[in-house]
């Protein structure tokens, strides 16, 4: 299981997730969301979500970051940063959660609180008991 990250450490990583909400393309939701996940490497990749103006189909903020890392060659992640501009606290949703558990299963989840603060849970404690 990889480990939480020390406070500071987490705070950048929503950070960058918080940049590339900037990025997000929403004209049909309204929420803007972004993404930071940490390679093994100590490498960061961020994405945001992307919504299809006219067909009903869209990419949360986590799959674009995770399917951008992969594509650059990453193989293994240890944290991902969640951040969205409505909400403070964005966990991933059910779709996001397989995903990111197929291809990382000792993954740790950081959102923010109201506050700002971060929380950091193992994406396991999100999808117990994963088909995989
Ligand atoms: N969304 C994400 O990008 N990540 C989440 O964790 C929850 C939802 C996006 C999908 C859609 O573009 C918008 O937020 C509203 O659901």
């Amino acid at each position: 299981m990889n480990k939480k990250l020390p406070a500071a450490e987490a705070k950048t990583l929503l950070a960058h997730a918080r940049d590339a909400m900037a990025n997000a393309i929403c004209p049909r939701s309204g929420f803007a969301v972004g993404a930071a996940v940490r390679c093994a490497d100590g490498t960061i990749v961020t994405g945001s979500n992307v919504e299809s103006p006219t067909v009903l189909q869209s990419a949360c903020a986590e799959r674009v970051a995770l399917l951008k890392a992969l594509s650059d060659g990453q193989r293994a992640f240890t944290h991902i940063a969640i951040i969205a501009a409505k909400r403070p606290a964005v966990p991933p949703c059910g779709l996001c959660r397989q995903m990111l558990m197929e291809f990382a299963p000792e993954l740790i989840v950081i959102t923010a609180d109201a506050a700002g603060e971060p929380r950091q849970r193992p994406l396991i404690e999100l999808l117990p008991d994963p088909f995989l």
